[in-house]
């Protein structure tokens, strides 16, 4: 009985060194990848180019009058590595900043690769292409608020870790081959907060895209980091920081919009022409930063009506299966909408098939442990969301995130609060054709002449944040 008991206490100790253990050796991990990350100084994240035969690389530094060089191999010695020279982009607004494009990739390989500036070469690191006609899987997020106003403040440390630890659980969960970020990636769109963001392992293995915020905009920071395919460039009225992108993944089409930027001609057009370049996708998406119908934020109802004016035409003519958005800080999944009216209502949980519409999501916020918490408990369903949401989910002090999975015919969204292992919410669309059920039809009228309001409006809202840019420095 006694060498039982020694036994069970045995086996009790090692389970509790073990659970001791996990978190110590998940916080050294992190520890080294900071001071990794700070050591470096270099940021290398990986975003996704045209379509899964190239990838667009940035990083910052280097040495003066040394154009930066990307060598790409498929063995990790690097010994059949090819070079691909990119471009500086540097101003008296942002510091350097190192952007490759590297093209010819195989479909459903992984490459090595490693960065040359000048200075120190980056060590090998590596990503893979999704192959050809495969199913694939990304994760989104918004609003990650990394804060903080030095490299020393431990806020913005603990702000990059609670990134690193949602993106760590995303790939537990699936084979992430794509991270989406709905905007406000920055709170004071400093350079160390975009620093920072980039600090996680996994976004120079990843490719990430990611959306403008109104907080990303607070600063001219954030143009250092995009670099992004199909980027518009010839805006009737500009966007301050980025413009709208798109790319391919897998059968899908990415749309990623500068809705801080009003012009609806501009997105019209751009939309268009992603659209009738990319004819054969089985999917389109649609990420870009305003809640335009979650109805959590009253004072935010007056913008969110004029953007849904300007951008649901838009959406609706093209056709979008699902709009990915952020903003509010709350959780929610819209009924089917098309023309600003529900056309089919769906519950928590649903499985449809061939939507008269879009569903649009907003997530919430990442929300650091060490963060100053409301203790406000977590919310299901609310009472005060708009007519439009189907279920949302209110926890303020949690960071929620959602994994996307792509096959031929079915598009899943299940969506997560970080430390669970089930799903609070999932949707899944299956489309019997490209079209699926969504309604044929162009733009309204009125939209022809309503879209150059918007692009007006910007003009203007473009010399007061202009200025209110200058000043902040
Ligand atoms: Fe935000
Ligand atoms: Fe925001």
């Amino acid at each position: 009985m006694k060498s039982l008991f020694k036994i069970f206490c045995s086996i009790m100790s090692s389970v509790f060194l073990f659970t001791l253990m996990m978190p110590v050796s998940y916080a050294s991990d992190w520890n080294r990848s900071w001071k990794k990350h700070l050591d470096e100084g270099k940021g290398v994240s990986v975003a996704p180019g045209n379509d899964d035969t190239e990838v667009y690389i940035t990083w910052y530094g280097g040495k003066d009058g040394v154009a930066p060089v990307v060598k790409v191999s498929t063995k990790k010695d690097m010994s059949d590595a090819k070079a691909f020279e990119g471009s500086i982009h540097s101003n008296e607004k942002i510091e350097r900043a190192n952007h490759v494009t590297v093209t010819g990739l195989e479909k459903g390989k992984t490459y090595y690769y490693v960065c040359s500036d000048g200075t120190t070469d980056t060590k090998v690191e590596s990503f893979k292409t999704v192959a050809e006609n495969s199913a694939f899987s990304a994760v989104y997020v918004s609003d990650i608020h990394i804060s903080g106003e030095s490299y020393e403040d431990a806020y913005l440390e603990a702000t990059a870790r609670e990134f690193d630890n949602v993106l760590n659980e995303a790939t537990s969960k699936a084979d992430i081959s794509l991270i989406l970020s709905g905007g406000d990636q920055a709170t004071e769109g400093r350079p160390c907060e975009y620093f920072a963001m980039v600090a996680p392992d996994e976004l120079r293995k990843i490719p990430t895209s990611i959306a403008v915020g109104n907080h990303d905009v607070k600063r001219y920071t954030f143009s250092a980091l995009a670099n992004y395919p199909n980027l518009k460039t010839d805006n009737k009225s500009e966007s301050l920081i980025c413009s709208d992108y798109y790319f391919v993944k897998g059968n899908a089409l990415f749309l990623v919009i500068d809705s801080t930027n009003s012009s609806a001609a501009d997105h019209y057009e751009f939309v268009r022409d992603a659209v009738e370049a990319n004819p054969d996708v089985m999917w389109r998406v649609m990420m870009f930063h305003h809640d335009l119908y979650g109805g959590h934020i009253e004072s935010r109802e007056a913008e969110n009506k004029l953007l849904k004016l300007l951008f649901t035409p838009i959406i609706d003519e093209f056709q979008i299966d699902i709009c990915l958005m952020g903003h509010s800080h709350c959780y929610s999944q819209s009924h089917i909408i098309y023309s600003r009216v529900i056309s089919e209502e769906i519950t928590k949980n649903a499985k449809i098939t061939d939507p008269k519409g879009t569903v649009y999501f907003s997530s919430g916020t990442l929300t650091p442990d060490e963060a100053e918490k409301s203790g406000e408990p977590i919310v299901f369903d609310s009472d005060y969301k708009s007519e439009f949401i189907a279920t949302d989910c209110l926890a303020h002090d949690e960071s929620i995130y959602s994994i996307l999975d792509f096959t031929e015919k079915t598009l899943t969204v299940k969506s997560y609060i970080k430390g669970n292992k089930e799903a609070f919410n999932s949707l899944e669309i299956t489309k019997t054709s490209q079209q699926g059920g969504h309604p044929e039809e162009k733009a309204p009228m009125w939209f022809s002449v309503g879209k150059y309001l918007g692009t007006i409006y910007n003009w203007i809202n473009n010399i007061s944040r202009n200025g209110e840019i200058k000043e902040r420095g």
